[in-house]
């Protein structure tokens, strides 16, 4: 149906004739003259209709709508000078139509159009419902090009690091990750359930204990969660584990594969190490666990200069155990008002959502005087100014803005207002990569709802073993503050990617599971497949799991992994496109033996 693609016509190709299918792109009547674009995956390219050429093709071209599928036959001439177009690569040449066969006309009107040219700002909506349009369109070609030369490199990089690609289940147990799972009824095992995999954690672990010492996976995960503009209900990772190797290999090997994706894509050279910084340093300087580096605004700990300053708010959080931190807006004053710091302003609603009751501030004047409200205007002596604004470094012009209470709120609020800030006033650098390792997560956090310690990543991590020691008659006073062998790599703020080195030591997975609160029969029931396993002869092991398209969203500078993936669901986890997901016939329940017990809604 083709001898070439439409864009890759260049002037090596003038005087032949060539046959081309694609789209038509748009068309354009030049008073005796027809233009046609047309477009096929590789790009598009003109042709150039003239009646005094072929009567009857100039016939099919007066009628032609955008979209119709059409073939071409045709001689591929220099364009006039004149008429060259520079942003296009096959704006040399142009091929004058000799014979046009229409493959497929479009029968309804196109809910919006296809083309470049008519730069239209379509509603996702939309576009989810037709996205076999949307994909014709230039930038979700872009993009998913984009994301199988991202896997098309990974693939390569670790086939050569001698890793292999093994398919693990889908229909499974569930594989905590810390999401709700999806399920799946068992007509043949009534009243029972698969569930879909958050991740293959165990799989790819008891592929190590089965001796493939290198797995690699593009895998389909399944998590039931609050979907963002980051999250999808389905979403693909690029998933590895790795027998007899450290930490430090595991994440040497790791960021030279990530320097190889970003070279082949981007064409960009990472300067490699790539940074790290401890968990417990993210959290005091940035207040969260993956701390964007592109700017500063850095958090700082005040509580020691204002805890008896005589504030009741400062002293009452320090009093309580919590702690008073700022962060300092440069040329803060001038950007930032009063209002909107206070109730019912913008910035003062980022920490609200953050959980804070407010923000104090004070702002730095000229000559490093500085002007307060309140409470703190009557009580800051000149001493503790001056160690506050060495601290901060604020300067004049500065603001600074201070979260005061428990520790945690306060890093959430402070780090909410940071991006929020940073994003305003135009301080994040256009085309950074600020990739960051962030490392020694701690094995647990206490979750105050449930009374109890839960896995900071999941149940299989290994420990420190500086913070572990030798001795397991000490593993469940030392367990709950150790720190894990846990990594994550961070991009521009963003997680890309997570891993850890796992425990393969069966009595300590069992002394694990039992500081997360489950029972010794819980543990077997739900996980005694893992842990015979470890009897068995388990290497060390650990691995590490990237988020594809998360990666590609950022490859790609697009804001929502969305545009990433070729059918995504909808912030509410639906497909737009096909209704999905739907009824089933009560016929099928029976045969699952579900029954639904769903009562819609009433209307208000
Ligand atoms: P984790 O849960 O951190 O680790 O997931 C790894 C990476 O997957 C991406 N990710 C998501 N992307 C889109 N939508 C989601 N709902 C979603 N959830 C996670 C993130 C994240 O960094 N088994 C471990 C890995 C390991 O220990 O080897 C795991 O799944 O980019």
């Amino acid at each position: 149906m083709r001898s070439h693609s439409c864009g890759d016509l260049r002037s090596d190709a003038i005087d032949s004739t060539v046959l081309l299918s694609g789209w038509v792109d748009r068309r354009r009547d030049h008073g005796g003259v027809i233009f046609i674009d047309l477009r096929d995956r590789s790009g598009t390219v003109q042709i150039t209709v003239d009646p005094d050429l072929g009567a009857e093709a100039f016939a099919v071209a007066e009628h032609l709508r955008n979209e119709t599928v059409l073939q071409v036959e045709g001689r591929v001439r220099a364009r006039p000078d004149e008429s060259r177009n520079e942003r296009l690569a096959t704006g040399e040449v142009e091929v004058l139509a000799q014979r046009l066969k229409v493959l497929n006309a479009p029968s309804r009107n196109l809910p919006f159009a296809v083309s470049v040219h008519d730069d239209e700002q379509v509603r996702e909506e939309l576009r989810l419902r037709h996205r076999y349009l949307d994909l014709r369109r230039e930038r979700m070609r872009r993009n998913l090009s984009l994301r199988h030369q991202t896997v098309q490199t990974a693939r390569r990089f670790l086939e050569d690091e001698g890793f292999i690609e093994v398919e693990t289940p889908v229909l499974t147990r569930s594989t905590p990750e810390g999401a709700r799972d999806y399920l799946v009824p068992s007509r043949v095992c009534g009243g029972e359930w698969f569930a879909l995999p958050q991740s293959p954690q165990l799989f790819k672990q008891l592929l190590m204990v089965g001796g493939l010492e290198r797995y690699y996976q593009v895998a389909r995960c399944f998590r039931d969660e609050d979907l963002r503009a980051d999250r999808q209900p389905e979403f693909t990772q690029l998933d590895m584990e790795m027998s007899f190797l450290d930490q430090e290999q595991i994440l040497d090997l790791n960021e030279r594969l990530i320097a190889r994706i970003w070279k082949v894509v981007k064409g960009v050279e990472l300067p490699l190490p790539l940074p790290r910084m401890t968990w417990h340093e993210a959290m005091e300087r940035y207040g969260t666990d993956r701390p964007d580096t592109r700017y500063g605004m850095e958090l700082v700990g005040v509580s020691d200069i204002v805890a008896d300053m005589g504030f009741k708010v400062f002293s009452g959080a320090v009093a309580a155990g919590g702690s008073v931190k700022c962060i300092t807006v440069p040329g803060g004053n001038d950007k930032v008002s009063n209002v909107r710091i206070k109730p019912g302003g913008d910035v003062f609603s980022e920490a609200q959502k953050a959980g804070a009751g407010g923000l104090a501030f004070i702002r730095v004047r000229d000559g490093g005087e500085i002007d307060t409200i309140g409470a703190i205007k009557d009580n800051l002596s000149d001493e503790k100014k001056a160690e506050l604004l060495q601290r901060t470094g604020a300067e004049p012009g500065s603001l600074i803005l201070f979260g005061a209470g428990d520790t945690a709120t306060v890093n959430k609020a402070l780090d909410r207002v940071r991006q929020y800030l940073a994003k305003e006033l135009e301080l994040v650098p256009a085309e950074a990569w600020n990739f960051l390792w962030v490392v020694d997560f701690p094995m647990f956090e206490f979750n105050a709802d449930e009374n109890r310690l839960e896995a900071l990543h999941h149940p299989f991590c290994a420990a420190n073993p500086e913070d572990l020691g030798d001795d397991p008659a000490q593993w469940s006073e030392r367990l709950p503050k150790a720190r894990a062998q846990a990594y994550d790599l961070v991009l521009n703020g963003l997680e890309l990617g997570g891993g850890s080195l796992r425990i393969h030591d069966a009595a300590l997975q069992n002394q694990v599971l039992q500081t997360i609160g489950l029972a010794q029969e819980e543990a077997q029931e739900q996980f005694g497949f893992l842990l015979e396993a470890l009897e068995m002869g388990a290497p060390p092991h650990g691995g590490i799991a990237f988020g594809l398209d998360r990666m590609v969203m950022l490859l790609a500078g697009e804001e929502s992994i969305r545009d990433t993936i070729a059918f995504p669901k909808t912030q509410q986890a639906r497909c737009l496109m096909t209704s999905a997901p739907g009824g089933a016939s009560d016929k099928q329940l029976e045969e699952l033996h579900v029954a639904s017990t769903w009562v819609e809604p009433e209307e208000n």
